[in-house]
């Protein structure tokens, strides 16, 4: 596979794809604006999905409009540089009008202060980690950003022990679920998504102080649904170079349900898993369920 790979970094013990200490010095002063909107989410965690959902939200709607590009090209992700893309993201979001949605995958200790001074509205979807592994796994085997693992059991580890570009899993679910009891956080599971699409996207409108009709809302649900968007090249990333994403190895939109886990874990990684988990999210009221 050719590579494309980016600097990581670490800032605070987690690693970031980042071209310099001195990107990472523009994003510490990003300055947010109060109306906008922040995604916020480990990778593989539904981000393209929520984001998808978003932009019809805002467009009432209209499929012909979400449709402007693909989702690398509607909105910027805060902390990223694509080789493919002559300025970085975060200058693509200045040069924005708002209202913005910003797509980042920072831990909540991470973002910009702006974001918290600004008092914007943040959406945090989480996946189980079982499942944010294995697609994890498979991204790494798919795009040139990031190593290519040897094999599930090697990349297993690496998940495990916070090794991985946005670091542990656990800390960042947790980061952002006691985050939300001080700011304006809407904490949803991609599980829930997907057995109520109807429920959650409600969730969102409430959020955003915005109604839509129940046709609309209906077309919203079909739209992002994963067979739709799995087939619409504006949706389903196809549209980035095939360097950097290689959907002949994997493709982004893969399986795109809960419990996949169980295709790739063995017994053994799995009690491993369950018995790690106890332990990291003791302490913790956040729940994940693993299946549908
Ligand atoms: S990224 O690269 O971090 O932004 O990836 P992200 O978009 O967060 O996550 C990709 C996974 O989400 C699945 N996906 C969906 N699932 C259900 N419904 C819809 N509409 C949908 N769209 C994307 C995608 O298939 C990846 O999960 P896996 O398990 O690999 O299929």
């Amino acid at each position: 596979r050719s590579s494309t790979k980016l600097n990581i970094l670490e800032i605070d013990g987690v690693p970031l794809l980042l071209l310099s200490k001195e990107m990472w010095d523009e994003i510490c002063n990003f300055p947010a604006r109060p109306d906008d909107l922040i995604l916020a989410t480990y990778p593989k965690s539904g981000t393209t999905w929520m984001q998808e959902i978003l932009d019809m939200i805002q467009n009432d709607g209209d499929v012909k409009k979400c449709k402007r590009g693909g989702p690398l090209e509607r909105y910027p992700f805060l902390e990223l540089k694509f080789p493919h893309k002559e300025k970085k993201d975060l200058e693509i979001a200045l040069e924005m009008s708002s209202p913005r949605l910003i797509k980042t995958h920072l831990p909540s200790h991470l973002v910009p202060p702006s974001i918290w001074k600004e008092n914007c509205k943040i959406i945090y979807v989480a996946r189980n980690a079982k499942d944010c592994l294995v697609s994890y796994y498979h991204f790494h085997r798919m795009t040139s950003l990031l190593y290519d693992p040897q094999n599930l059991e090697e990349f297993y580890e690496e998940f495990m022990s916070g090794k991985v570009v946005y670091g542990s899993w656990f800390d960042h679910v947790k980061g952002w679920w006691a985050a939300k009891d001080t700011h304006q956080i809407l904490y949803l599971f991609y599980e829930d998504i997907k057995k109520n699409p109807k429920q959650e996207i409600l969730k969102v409108l409430k959020f955003l102080e915005k109604t839509l009709s129940d046709d609309v809302i209906n077309k919203i649900i079909h739209h992002t649904s994963f067979d739709v968007m799995k087939h619409n090249p504006m949706a389903n990333q196809s549209s980035v170079p095939s360097h950097i994403f290689d959907h002949s190895i994997s493709k982004f939109m893969r399986k795109g349900m809960p419990g996949d886990w169980k295709n790739h874990f063995t017994v053994a990684m799995n009690e491993n898993f369950d018995k790690y988990y106890e332990k990291r999210m003791a302490e913790t009221t956040l729940t994940f369920c693993t299946e549908i």
